[in-house]
């Protein structure tokens, strides 16, 4: 499995260093959360933060956007340095048109659902995807608790991709850490993000190895 720390939990006066340090602590993707206050009651980072912090590192920039208009957002990240942009099935913005001009400034493009959703919401889209996050959280806030019963999204996602020969990695955010990555890695998910898991420990390095390992 690879291994995205969400840079949610990191010292946010020291993004840079932070990337740093997760990038030599082994990380495969740096995981940017930007949140509106409106599609998640949290507010984040914007296009500006993510543009000043892109030279801290050559890792891929995993962008989760938690907003309600994610289409008129795009130009703004890709600017920014976005390699993945991930948008909500649940936000205002049609699915296809934000896939499209996604791919239209040559960045893989995600679709995230929160736990309410079902599954089959992002089946209609799999052709067009790099990537499905499946949260397994409430989106909006780093800390809380892994929602093992998720897992069978993982699972179905997987089973619909291999019957339409698609090649689509699968993403899983919230409450991953050393503990409970072993039943991500059984449902067979490809990109771990773990924001708490590796900020807030001892040895982020020793955590990042540990995730991915399981
Ligand atoms: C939640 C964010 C996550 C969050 C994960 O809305 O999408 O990326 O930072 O944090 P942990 O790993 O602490 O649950
Ligand atoms: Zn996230």
């Amino acid at each position: 499995m690879k291994v995205a720390p969400s840079l949610l939990s990191c010292d946010f006066a020291k993004m840079g260093e932070e990337i740093v340090k997760v990038d030599n602590a082994g990380a495969d993707l740096i995981h940017l959360d930007v949140m509106d206050g409106h599609f998640v009651p949290n507010l984040t980072i914007g296009p500006a933060i993510v543009k000043a912090v892109r030279p801290y590192t050559q890792l891929p920039f995993d962008v989760h956007l938690m907003i309600d208009y994610p289409l008129d957002y795009i130009d703004a990240f890709a600017d920014a340095g976005a390699d993945i942009i991930t948008f909500h099935i649940e936000s205002m913005s049609e699915p296809n048109m934000t896939i499209d001009k996604i791919h239209s400034r040559g960045i893989k493009a995600g679709l995230v659902i929160k736990p309410g959703t079902p599954v089959d919401a992002v089946f209609p889209y799999l052709d067009k995807l790099y990537m499905v996050l499946v949260m397994t959280v409430e989106p909006g806030f780093g800390g809380q608790e892994f929602m093992e019963d998720m897992m069978p999204k993982v699972a179905a996602i997987k089973a619909e991709c291999a019957k339409r020969n698609l090649d689509v990695l699968v993403e899983v955010d919230g409450g991953i850490s050393e503990a409970t990555a072993p039943a991500a890695s059984k449902a067979g998910v490809d990109i771990c993000v773990s924001g708490t898991g590796v900020f807030k420990a001892a040895d982020p390095s020793a955590a990042i190895q540990a995730i991915r390992n399981s």
